[in-house]
């Protein structure tokens, strides 16, 4: 396959899909995507051919392309799957839309073009796409299961809330379980800053048990968390850890590819028998927790 490196070594393929558009009559006559093939089966997720679907319902549209054409184009391009950023997509085109007016572009297209011709852009078009949205106790279900099912049986003492957006997992755990030590790490400077000043609006609160909540007041659960930054595409910080979330992040945005890479190096850092929590609608091809929703287990031997 064609294409350039990016980053920590992603392919991106070419930029076929607009070389239509850039027919001497304007029109496409052609949508071919170039899409990676999924290189792992995730159970309900599967980009690759829900996109290919839905390119192919656009290939007669002559006009230029719109903001989830373009999203369908670029995304795939640096390592990152369309259908887990269709529901957030408005957030995402609001900051693409705030740099292409930074570079006095025309436009998402003007854009794709201007990412084809300086290759450096993609790491720039990457950090505008983080969803970061989080709260305390997010998904009830899985920290109950946590509590009552995974904690016991692991009496864990080391924990990663592996892309932890501004801390609330990480903190949750904290207040869950106070024998628990946790790394938390994010990508994204700013909301690791937010995470280091613990500074929440109310609303961050408002799906966690007044027991919990009253845990909150010496303050001493911040002190078990340490606050880092962290790429889930590069090597994974020391382990062992028995407990790792890695919940509505990698295993939604990322492409199928990536998604592999970074499961083999959460698998490499998690305790034998030790816990992997992912989003409620994420699924891995491991064992499941028994009696625990969206837990799986690293085999013992
Ligand atoms: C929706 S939040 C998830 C927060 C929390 N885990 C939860 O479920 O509530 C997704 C987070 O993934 C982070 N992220 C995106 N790409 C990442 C990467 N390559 N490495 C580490 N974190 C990343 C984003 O910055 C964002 O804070």
């Amino acid at each position: 396959m064609r294409g350039q490196l990016f980053g920590d070594g992603l392919r991106v393929p070419d930029r076929r899909f607009l070389a239509a558009r850039e027919q001497p009559d304007g029109h496409r006559q052609h949508l071919e995507p170039a899409l990676p093939e999924p290189s792992l089966d995730f159970g309900g997720v599967r980009a690759g051919a829900e996109l290919d679907d839905q390119l192919a319902s656009h290939a007669s549209i002559n006009t230029a392309l719109n903001d989830d054409e373009f999203l369908q184009w670029a995304l795939p391009r640096a390592g990152l799957r369309w259908a887990g950023f269709r529901k957030p997509r408005r957030q995402v085109l609001r900051r693409l839309r705030g740099r292409v007016e930074e570079l006095g572009l025309d436009g998402l297209d003007a854009y794709g073009s201007y990412l084809e011709a300086n290759p450096d852009e993609w790491s720039h078009f990457v950090s505008l796409t983080p969803v970061t949205i989080s709260r305390f106790y997010r998904d009830r279900a899985v920290f109950e299961a946590l509590e009552g099912v995974v904690l016991p049986a692991l009496r864990p003492l080391r924990a990663w809330s592996a892309a932890c957006a501004s801390g609330e997992e990480a903190y949750t755990l904290a207040l869950i379980a106070p024998e628990l030590e946790i790394l938390a790490t994010d990508i994204h400077e700013p909301v690791l800053r937010r995470a280091r000043a613990a500074v929440y609006p109310e609303s961050s609160f408002a799906e966690l048990p007044d027991r919990l909540r009253a845990r909150m007041r010496d303050g001493t659960y911040r002190e078990r968390v340490e606050i880092r930054r962290h790429d889930l595409r590069e090597e994974p910080p020391d382990g062992p850890f028995d407990l790792i979330l890695c919940r509505n992040s990698a295993f939604t945005y990322f492409a199928d590819d990536v998604q592999s890479r970074v499961l083999e190096r959460l698998l490499v850092v998690l305790r034998p028998g030790g816990a992997l929590v992912v989003g409620l609608h994420e699924r891995l091809p491991l064992d499941p927790w028994p009696g625990a929703r969206a837990v799986y287990r690293r085999p013992k031997g």
